[in-house]
Parts: structure tokens; C-alpha cells; sequence
């Protein structure tokens, strides 16, 4: 059928979005399937809901990253008007999107996830503190590090919580964690093998993500199988605790005695060449246009 591919939006991670949606583009192309790119900021208001018309598309495939487009807002647009879309329904990405409520409900499920303090005004520093540096800040609904900083005492805290502030109202500080960082991507409610990453960065920030060549991506991962099987058994459950469905990933590292802490819901992961999604599904077999037709797929769960 017909597919109108969501791409771009307004969000600060337009630019990921573009990548992203500039690769899903071909490989639906290649696939011999009708597809439309539409960009919400092309369409401000009411306009998006004339352009998403039923009757022009039969389903919308969700490659927007950031708030406005991962956080529920188009998918409720999309449910009102009855198109069927990729990933998530609303609840799921409005949780995903919010990284203090994730932890809260991770929290309520047993989940294990870092130590943190929220820092609505001044009051909340001490809090973060309290917790011991160093710390990691983060706004909460941000994506690909935008914003993140790690502070080695309170000066640093309060510039971080600053800057991240500039993005959102809502910053996180959190305990740092010592031991590697993981990711696990979820295909169809599958757990696809896990990656490590490796960066010569102070962590996996921006630069690591999307320019630098230095971030080192082990999938296979490394881990004895066993363990392995258990992470993925432990994001899979993170994933759904959220509401999440359809695919995603979650991200994770290590603490100092070596346990698992759940950092993130992504539920529009990025799909760009240096993404993570595409390299654990070629690690399981899948290439990058099935990946994309398996997604696809998911909007007619
Ligand atoms: N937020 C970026 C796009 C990711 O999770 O891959
Ligand atoms: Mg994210």
C-alpha cells in the first residue's frame, strides 16, 4: 500500500531524523514500495492532518526522532485519523520520551536503573550531591546526548544543569557509571543481539554517536551467552514495562560491582549509517532493507 514516510519534524534532533529517514527512504524504495516523505515542519498545524489523509496513504512509517515525533504526539494524531503507523503507540512513546518517568516506572517494575536526582530549581543540587561525583546531567527528554555533561563537583554541576536546562525544564543528574555501556534493539518484540560500544570520549556523547571513527562497536558482543540472553531477557522487559512495542532498543551500562542499569527507551531508534538498530540486525542476518520491511510490518500489528 501506500506510505507516507514521517521524517524531520522540529525537534533538536532534526538532523538525525533527516539521516535516518533519508536511509529508511531508499531502502522502501529499493523495496519497489510507494512511499511519500512528508516533514511535519513542512505542514505546521492542521495542515499535517489534510496531508495524512486515509485516503492518500495506508500506513505511516514513524522515523521522526526527538519530541513532537517520538514522544506520542503524531502517533495520537495518526490514531485519531485512523492511519495505522510504526512502533509504539502513544502511551509507550510518551513514557519512552521522558527519562525520569522510565525510571519511575522501571522503578515500580524492580527494574535496575542508575541512581538519580531531579533538578527542577536550585533547591534540587543538593540532592544531586548527595549522590557522590562524579555525576552524569541530562535534560529528560532529550536524545543523542544533546545536552549531556558529566560533572566532577558542584560548580560543574551547576553550569551542566544549566546547559542542559536550555533544552528542557526537566535535567537528571545520575550516579556515573563505571563499566561498559550496552545496547539492545528490539525487532518485533525480539531482543536482537546486544553491542557494545566503546568510545575513547568521556562518554557516548554526540561526537561518538555521529562523527567520530574512534567509537568501537563490538556485536557480537563479547559477553558469555548466558549473560547475554539474560540482559536481553532484562531490556526486553524494560521495553514493555514502558508500553513499548513494535521495535525499539534500550540502552544500558555496567555499574562498579558489574550489574546491569537501564539507562533508556529509545522507541524510534536512529537508522542512520552509524546507527545501532541496522548493525545488530545484520549481526542477526537481517539486512538493512528487511530490517526496514520488518518494520514496516509492525504497523499492522
Ligand atoms: N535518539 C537517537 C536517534 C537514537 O536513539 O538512536
Ligand atoms: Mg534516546
Amino acid at each position: 500500500g501506500r506510505v507516507a514516510l514521517i521524517l524531520g519534524g522540529s525537534s533538536e534532533e532534526r538532523p538525525i531524523s533527516l539521516r535516518s529517514g533519508a536511509a529508511v527512504l531508499a531502502a522502501l524504495q529499493r523495496l519497489g514500495i510507494d512511499v511519500t516523505p512528508l516533514d511535519p515542519a513542512d505542514h505546521p498545524g492542521s495542515a499535517l492532518f489534510q496531508v495524512l489523509n486515509p485516503q492518500r496513504f495506508d500506513r505511516a512509517f514513524l522515523i521522526l526522532h526527538g519530541r513532537g515525533g517520538e514522544d506520542g504526539q503524531i502517533q495520537g494524531a495518526l490514531e485519531t485519523l485512523g492511519l495505522p503507523y510504526t512502533g509504539s503507540g502513544v502511551l509507550g512513546s510518551a513514557i519512552g520520551m521522558d527519562k525520569y518517568r522510565t525510571k519511575r516506572v522501571w522503578g515500580g517494575a524492580g527494574l535496575p536503573t542508575a541512581e538519580f536526582a531531579l533538578i527542577l530549581d536550585e533547591a534540587d543540587l543538593q540532592q544531586a550531591v548527595d549522590l557522590g561525583f562524579p555525576l552524569m546531567i541530562k535534560p529528560a527528554h532529550e536524545g543523542s546526548s544533546l545536552g549531556m555533561a558529566r560533572a566532577n563537583d558542584r560548580d560543574e554541576l551547576i553550569a551542566a544543569w544549566h546547559e542542559a536546562a536550555k533544552l528542557d525544564a526537566v535535567v537528571l543528574a545520575e550516579r556515573w557509571l563505571t563499566g561498559a555501556e550496552y545496547t539492545c534493539a528490539i525487532l518485533g518484540e525480539q531482543a536482537l543481539p546486544l553491542i557494545r560500544l566503546e568510545t575513547p570520549n568521556v562518554f557516548y556523547d554526540f561526537d561518538a554517536k555521529y562523527q567520530a571513527n574512534s567509537t568501537s562497536y563490538l556485536c557480537p558482543c563479547g559477553l558469555p551467552e548466558s549473560i547475554e540472553t539474560e540482559y536481553q531477557a532484562l531490556c526486553l522487559k524494560a521495553f514493555h514495562a514502558v508500553g513499548g512495542s513494535g521495535w525499539g532498543r534500550v540502552d544500558f551500562m555496567l555499574d562498579e560491582a558489574g550489574n546491569p542499569r537501564l539507562l533508556e527507551v529509545n522507541t524510534i531508534p536512529g537508522m542512520t549509517d552509524h546507527s545501532l538498530v541496522p548493525m545488530a540486525a545484520q549481526t542477526a542476518g537481517i539486512d538493512f532493507d528487511s530490517l526496514c520491511a520488518r518494520i514496516l510490518e509492525t504497523s499492522m500489528l
